[in-house]
C-alpha cells in the first residue's frame, strides 16, 4: 500500500528519496512522484515503476536538500499523473492551477470528510486538479499558513477526520519538512545534520537505523540537525530513538522466478527460526506477565485480516480441542463495527503478518475500548504498531515477506498459535508432561516434513496445467482443514484471477452442488482424520455430477486415482499440526496456475501489501 519517505539534508536527497520508495515497491502500488525544493517547488510524477521515475528525474536535473516521495495505491481517484503525490497546493492567488504553489504533500490513509473540506476550500478561491482526499490537505495546510509551517499542519489536522500519515513542506522554508501521523503508520529516521520520514523503517535502510516510532495523533518537526515531536494536544513529546537493523524490501531472489515462489520454498527455514529457543511449552513465551494473564482469560477473541484470519480459523478448532477455551474468531473489519458482547476475561488475540493493518489495529482498539484489556498478537514485525500496542506478543520469524500473497507469514502464524494453544492447556491444566513431549517432538520434526512436501511440486505443477484454463474452481475441507481449502481458494483468486470458492465439504449439498459440472475442478483437502468417510462421500456426490476431483489426500487415506480423481499423496500423516503442511501443496497450486496464466505473481492487480487503511 502507500509508502511515504521524506527528508531534510544539505546534500541531494532524490537518489535517498526514491531508493526509499524502491524499498516499499513490495507493498503494492499503481503511480508514484517526488517533489524537492530548488529554488521553489519542483516534482516529478509517474504511474509506471520506481525506475521510471528515477529515470525522469535523472533527465529533468530534479535535485534538491528537502523532498517527499511517495508511492501510491490509489483510493480516491483512479491511477493517473494527477491524482499522483506528491500535491502541491494552488491558492487563491495563484494563477494557473498546474504551477508549483506553496506547499507539497504526501499522505498515506483516508481523509473521510474531504468532501465538505474540499467546498470550503473551493469557497474560498482553491483550484483542483485531482480527484483525491490528499490534495484537500495540502490546500487546507496552505490556507492555514502564517509563515510556520509547524503551527499550519497542527491547524490543519484538528480539522481532518479519518487515517493519515502525511509529510509535506513549503517553499517558503526550505530546510524544514512536517510529518504528522493519526491511524497510518510513520517513522523519523535520525541522521547526521539531517532527518528523515518514512512510513516503514525498512525504506530508510542503509540510511540511518537511527528510528523513532512515532505515536498516534504525533506531529513532527524536521529540520537540519534537529527535530522537535509534539503529542495529539502539541505538548512536546519524549519518543525513544530505537536502533533498528531493517532489511532491505530488494532481498535477493536467489535461484527464484518471484519472491511467492521463494516464500514459499522458506518455509521449512522459517518454521525452524520462529520455533527455534522453544525447549518447553511456557507462557513466558508470549512475554511477562502471560501466565497472570492466562490463568486470568476464560475465552479467546482471534480478530484479523485474510490469511491472517484464516489461520486464526484453524488456531479455533486446536484452542477448543486441545486447550477446551471457548474461542471466537472475527473479522476485523466486521468486529469493529458490530455491537457485541464484551467480556472482560477473554483474551484478545491480533494476528498480522504486518503489524500495521488498519482493520486490525481498530478492532484490537476497538476490543480494548470495551473493556478487553488482556491482549496478544502473533506478529511477524516486532517493531510494529501491532506489537506496540498489545501487552503480549509471539513474534513469528518469517522474515521479510516480500510477494503480496502471504504464505511464509501463515505458516509461521500457524506454529505460533499452535505455541499458544499449548500454552493456554498447560495454564488450564489440561496438557500432560507426556502431550506436551509430543507435541514439541512433532513441532520440531515440521522443517523435514514441509521439505518433503515441497518435494511434491512437479505434481502441483501437472494440476496448475489443468487449472490455467478454468475460471472457477472449489475447494472443500471440514474441521480443521475447512480453513486451509479457504485458504487455498484465496491463493488461487487472489494471484491467478480464478473464481475460486471454498465450502465445509457438509455444505455442499445445501447449495453449491448446484454448481458442479465437468468443467469445475474441486480440490479436495483430505487428511486421514475422524471426518475422512464423511468426506469422501461427499467426493462422490461430486465425481455423480461429473466434477473434476483433485485430492490432497494423506499417506494413509487409501484414495487412489481414477478417472476424473487427481490424487496427491502427501508424504507422511500429521495429525494435529497437518494444516500447516496440506496448505503448501494449495500454495505452489495457486503460483503455478498464475505462472501459466502470465499474471504478475509477486504483485496482483489492484492488491497491496500493508493494508494501512480501513
Ligand atoms: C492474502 C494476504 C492478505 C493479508 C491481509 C492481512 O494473501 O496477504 O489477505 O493476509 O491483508 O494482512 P496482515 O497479516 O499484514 O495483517
Amino acid at each position: 500500500m502507500c509508502g511515504i519517505v521524506g527528508a531534510v539534508s544539505t546534500r541531494n536527497i532524490v537518489p535517498i528519496l526514491v531508493q526509499g520508495l524502491q524499498r516499499l515497491e513490495y507493498r503494492g502500488y499503481d503511480s508514484c512522484g517526488v517533489a524537492v525544493y530548488a529554488d521553489g517547488l519542483k516534482r516529478a510524477r509517474s504511474v509506471a515503476r520506481v525506475a521510471e521515475l528515477m529515470s525522469q528525474v535523472d533527465s529533468e536535473k530534479i535535485a534538491g536538500g528537502t523532498g517527499i516521495a511517495h508511492t501510491r495505491w490509489a483510493t480516491h481517484g483512479a491511477p493517473a499523473v494527477h491524482n499522483a503525490h506528491p500535491h502541491f497546493s494552488h491558492g487563491p492567488g495563484e494563477a494557473a492551477p498546474q504551477a508549483p504553489g506553496r506547499i507539497a504533500l504526501v499522505h498515506n490513509g483516508i481523509i473521510e470528510n474531504h468532501d465538505e473540506l474540499r467546498a470550503a476550500l473551493q469557497a474560498k478561491g482553491y483550484k483542483f486538479t485531482s480527484q483525491t482526499d490528499t490534495e484537500v490537505i495540502a490546500h487546507l495546510v496552505d490556507s492555514l499558513y502564517e509563515g510556520d509551517l509547524f503551527d499550519a499542519v497542527k491547524a490543519a489536522t484538528k480539522q481532518l477526520h479519518g487515517a493519515y500519515a502525511i509529510a509535506v513542506f513549503c517553499k517558503d522554508e526550505p530546510h524544514r519538512v512536517v510529518g504528522a501521523r493519526e491511524g497510518s503508520p510513520l517513522v523519523l529516521g535520525v541522521g547526521k545534520d539531517e532527518n528523515f520520514l518514512a512510513s516503514d523503517a525498512m525504506a530508510l535502510a542503509g540510511v540511518t537505523d537511527q528510528i523513532v516510532y512515532l505515536e498516534e495523533g504525533d506531529l513532527v518537526d524536521l529540520q537540519l540537525g534537529r527535530y522537535w515531536i509534539v503529542d495529539r494536544n502539541h505538548k512536546a513529546a519524549e519518543r525513544p530513538v530505537k536502533t533498528v537493523q531493517a532489511h532491505s524490501g530488494a532481498a535477493e531472489l536467489g535461484p527464484y522466478r518471484h519472491y511467492m515462489q521463494k516464500e514459499i520454498f522458506e518455509q521449512p527455514r522459517a518454521i525452524g527460526d520462529t520455533l527455534q529457543g522453544v525447549e518447553s511449552v511456557t507462557p513466558e513465551l508470549f512475554g511477562d506477565g502471560a501466565y497472570r494473564i492466562f490463568k486470568d482469560v476464560d475465552s479467546v477473541l482471534i480478530l484479523a485480516c485474510g490469511t491472517s484470519y484464516y489461520s486464526g480459523c484453524t488456531a479455533k478448532y486446536w484452542l477448543e480441542a486441545i486447550a477446551k477455551i471457548p474461542t471466537q474468531v472475527e473479522i476485523a473489519s466486521e468486529y469493529r463495527y458490530r455491537e457485541s458482547v464484551p467480556n472482560p476475561k477473554t483474551l484478545v488475540v491480533t494476528i498480522s503478518q504486518s503489524g500495521e493493518t488498519a482493520d486490525t489495529l481498530a478492532a484490537l482498539k476497538h476490543a480494548r475500548s470495551l473493556g478487553m484489556e488482556n491482549t496478544l498478537t502473533v506478529c511477524n514485525v516486532s517493531t510494529s504498531a501491532m506489537v506496540r500496542e498489545c501487552k503480549l506478543a509471539y513474534i513469528t520469524r518469517a522474515g521479510v515477506e516480500i510477494g503480496v500473497a502471504s504464505t511464509k507469514a501463515f505458516t509461521t502464524q500457524l506454529a505460533g498459535l499452535f505455541l499458544l494453544t499449548l500454552s493456554l492447556a498447560q495454564v488450564r491444566g489440561k496438557l500432560t508432561e507426556t502431550q506436551e513431549a509430543q507435541h514439541l517432538k512433532d513441532m520440531r520434526h515440521l522443517p523435514t516434513a514441509l521439505q518433503a512436501v515441497l518435494a511434491l511440486e512437479p505434481q502441483v505443477i501437472s494440476w496448475a496445467e489443468d487449472f490455467a484454463n478454468k475460471e472457477n474452481a472449489l475447494f472443500l475441507g471440514r474441521g480443521m482443514h475447512y480453513p486451509i481449502a479457504l485458504e487455498g481458494a484465496l491463493k488461487l483468486k487472489e494471484i491467478s484471477y480464478i473464481h475460486a470458492e471454498a465450502y465445509p465439504a457438509g455444505e455442499l449439498k445445501h447449495g453449491p452442488l448446484a454448481l458442479v459440472t465437468s468443467e469445475m475442478p474441486v480440490v479436495t483437502v483430505a487428511p486421514n482424520d475422524a471426518l475422512l468417510e464423511k468426506l469422501k462421500s461427499n467426493m462422490q456426490e461430486v465425481r455423480a455430477r461429473g466434477g473434476l476431483l483433485y485430492v490432497l489426500a494423506d499417506a494413509d487415506s487409501k484414495i487412489e486415482s481414477s478417472e476424473g480423481v487427481h490424487v496427491i499423496r502427501m508424504p507422511e500423516h500429521y495429525g494435529t499440526l497437518s494444516p500447516l503442511l496440506h496448505v503448501v501443496p494449495l500454495q505452489l497450486l495457486a503460483y503455478h496456475t498464475a505462472l501459466a496464466r502470465g499474471t504478475d505473481v509477486d504483485k496482483p492487480r489492484n492488491l497491496a501489501k500493508s493494508v494501512t487503511v480501513e
